[in-house]
Formats: C-alpha cells, sequence, structure tokens
C-alpha cells in the first residue's frame, strides 16, 4: 500500500539555501586551467560557482541551511501539527535527514551533528548518500520517516562540498562543480493538501559505478600511490547520455503513477548537473522550456544540494509560487536517479 493510499502525506512547510562567500567565475578558472568562459557557459550554462574554503565544512553549511529553513517554517506558520503558536518550529524537529557525499568525516555520520548544532539534539539523525540524486532519496527517506509514524517534522538538508573532491588541474570536472546547501521542512499531513510530496520513482545501476567515482578512500582500495585516485573522476559525455535518458525515464514515470501529464507540469526542478542536460530531458518530456527552474549560472553543480537551492532562488524570484504543479528529477553517480512530485504550497523564506 502506498503513503497516498494511506492519506498520509510529508508536507512541505519550510525552504532555505545557503552558499559558501567565496565566488570563483569562469574567467578565474581560464587563468590556471586550459579552458575558457565562452567553454564553460556553452558547454555547461555556468558562468560562476561558490567554493568553500579550509575553514568551511559540509556540515557548517548544512546547518546555515537548515536554520534557515526551520526560520523558514516557523515564518510560514501554523498550516498543521507540530506548528507552535510561538513559531518555534525548530522544537518540534524529530528527525534530522541530511543528504551527502561529502561527510565531514568517513565516519560518523553528519547529521547528528548538524542536529546538535541546531539545537536538535535527541532526534533522530543519519546520511543518504545517494551522491547527486541524494535530495530526491533523502526526500522520499523522510517521506517514509513520516508515513511510519517514525517521526511528525523532519528538517531535511542536503549539503555537499564536492569542490573537495576534485582534482584541482582537471578541466573535465572543476569547471562543473560548486559547494552549498538547501533544506526543507517537512510535517505530517494529508496527501492531498498543498505541499504534500509524492509520489516517487527511484532507481540504480550499480554496473555504471565507474563513470563517476572516487577510486581510493574507501575499503575496497583504502590507500593508493597514485594520487589521481583520491579525486573524483567522471566520464562526461557517457554520463551526460545517461543523465538525460534516466530523468526523462523516471519523470514519465512518476507523472504517470500520479495521473499527470507533462502538459500539467508547471515548473520542472531538475538536478543542476549542466544546462544542456536539463533543457534535453525537458524537450524529451515535451515540457515548454519557460517551464525549467534553473539557477545553475551562478551554483554549479551543487550536487545534494542543487534542487533546493534551485527551488529556494525560484520562491525569491517569484518563479515558482503557491498551486504550482512541480516535477523534481535526479541523476547522480552511483549511477542513482529518481523523481518526485509535490504541488507547491504557501510558503514564506527566512534569511
Ligand atoms: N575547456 C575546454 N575544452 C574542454 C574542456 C574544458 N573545460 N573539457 C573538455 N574539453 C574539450 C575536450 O578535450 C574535447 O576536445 P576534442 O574535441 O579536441 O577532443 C572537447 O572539449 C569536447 O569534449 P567532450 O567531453 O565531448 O564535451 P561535452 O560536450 O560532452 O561536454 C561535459 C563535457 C563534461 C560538460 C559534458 O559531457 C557533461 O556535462 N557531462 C555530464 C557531466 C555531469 O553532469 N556530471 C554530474 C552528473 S550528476
Amino acid at each position: 500500500m502506498s503513503t497516498q493510499d494511506l492519506g498520509v502525506a510529508a508536507v512541505l512547510v519550510g525552504l532555505g539555501g545557503w552558499l559558501p562567500p567565496r565566488t570563483v567565475d569562469n574567467h578565474e578558472l581560464s587563468r590556471r586551467l586550459d579552458t575558457s568562459d565562452e567553454w564553460i557557459r556553452t558547454r555547461t550554462g555556468i558562468a560562476s560557482r561558490h567554493v568553500v574554503d579550509p575553514d568551511l565544512s559540509t556540515v557548517d553549511m548544512a546547518v546555515e541551511a537548515g536554520a534557515r529553513a526551520l526560520r523558514s517554517a516557523a515564518a510560514t506558520g501554523g498550516s498543521g501539527p507540530g506548528d507552535g503558536a510561538d513559531g518555534a518550529a525548530g522544537e518540534a524537529v524529530d528527525a534530522v535527514v541530511l543528504a551527502t557525499a561529502t561527510p565531514d568525516h568517513p565516519c560518523p555520520a553528519s547529521a547528528p551533528q548538524v542536529a546538535s548544532r541546531l539545537g536538535l539534539g535527541g532526534a533522530a539523525a543519519f546520511d543518504v548518500n545517494a551522491v547527486c540524486s541524494g535530495f530526491v532519496y533523502a526526500l522520499a527517506t523522510a517521506t517514509g520517516l513520516i508515513a511510519a509514524g517514525a517521526a511528525r517534522r523532519v528538517l531535511l538538508v542536503g549539503a555537499d562540498a564536492f569542490t573537495t573532491l576534485l582534482d584541482p588541474a582537471d578541466r573535465g570536472t572543476v569547471p562543473i562543480f560548486g559547494d552549498g546547501a538547501g533544506a526543507m521542512v517537512l510535517r505530517a499531513g494529508t496527501a492531498g493538501e498543498p505541499g504534500a510530496v509524492g509520489p516517487f520513482d527511484l532507481h540504480s545501476d550499480g554496473e555504471l559505478a565507474d563513470l563517476l567515482i572516487v577510486p581510493a578512500g574507501g575499503t575496497r582500495c583504502p590507500t593508493s600511490d597514485d594520487p589521481r585516485d583520491r579525486y573524483f573522476s567522471m566520464q562526461g559525455p557517457a554520463v551526460f547520455r545517461h543523465a538525460t535518458a534516466r530523468m526523462a525515464e523516471s519523470s514519465r514515470a512518476v507523472l504517470d503513477r500520479a495521473g499527470w501529464t507533462p502538459g500539467d507540469v508547471d515548473r520542472f526542478v531538475g538536478h543542476q548537473a549542466n544546462l544542456r542536460i536539463l533543457q534535453t530531458t525537458a524537450k524529451s518530456l515535451g515540457l515548454p522550456a519557460d517551464c525549467l527552474v534553473t539557477n545553475i549560472e551562478h551554483t554549479g553543480n551543487t550536487s545534494a544540494a542543487s534542487i533546493p537551492l534551485a527551488m529556494a532562488d525560484a520562491v525569491a524570484d517569484g518563479t515558482l509560487c503557491a498551486g504550482d504543479r512541480v516535477l523534481m528529477t535526479a541523476f547522480g553517480a552511483g549511477l542513482t536517479w529518481g523523481s518526485a512530485l509535490l504541488r507547491w504550497p504557501r510558503l514564506t523564506l527566512a534569511e
């Protein structure tokens, strides 16, 4: 029986994003790599990205985005169970789910530190690693916690300091990625109400793990004499083909599950991997160009943070409005991919 059949749903009540202060534009990159602003813009749609300095970690970014989402939930106000009259939405959070592929340490998970630093110590807290699909996977996980009755209110954060995995000399990866964090607060509610998330469609293919991989540092290969094995390697053109095909397939599946057609979608919020990937996917779904929500030009690919960051920007500039029917889809290393739907609620952002 699905969550929808049960009538229990996770409902979006707070949203926030945070980017590290340092920006690196294409001109700066082209001074140290064999590339150009023109090449990067044309092939990816990216003009600049935010990058962590050594004193900033994934947990630091997750705390900033999480705090904004909690303040957003408080500002959005008493739309359901757990919304205190004083707006202290944070006190009622009973689970923190962190989507990340770049935790502060290989062990333990980073989510408990995020919870404690936000004053949510004692809440359930754990990481989900599905790399660039992490946010959609963690959204499904948070929805499952709520549907199972294990939590009434969940803070979900997608945060990655992906630039820390990159070989600074690799022009194939450095222009593409940036760092950041985005977060949502979800509360228990019913499937029909605005902000209710679902249905979902999730998949993986481990046989293609080598297409995007950090070869060393795990149990298969703890150390390596080749320093390049510590860095993220990517077979760009193959990834491009899989990303466009899988995101379109999964989008169709989730639309079918909900009884929606592409014509029912008001906003398409795909993982911000590459503007051409998003445009190709939207086109193959038959979505109009103005449906596409994108902020990749100034963020790059922020991995698990990209969907909530794009949503926060779209709410701020009025592109994403209450009542909009939203299609989310993502693709990442693993391989992993997945999609989810929601009808956008009335939501107030907070600094
Ligand atoms: N600057 C200038 N030239 C570059 C370059 C760079 N940063 N990177 C590669 N090139 C060159 C290549 O060497 C190649 O030159 P050649 O034709 O002389 O051999 C040419 O540009 C085309 O390379 P190719 O890799 O085929 O380009 P592309 O159009 O596929 O674009 C990516 C490369 C990486 C932008 C694209 O494949 C991509 O976005 N893939 C998906 C990546 C992704 O989204 N990863 C995360 C998934 S979650």
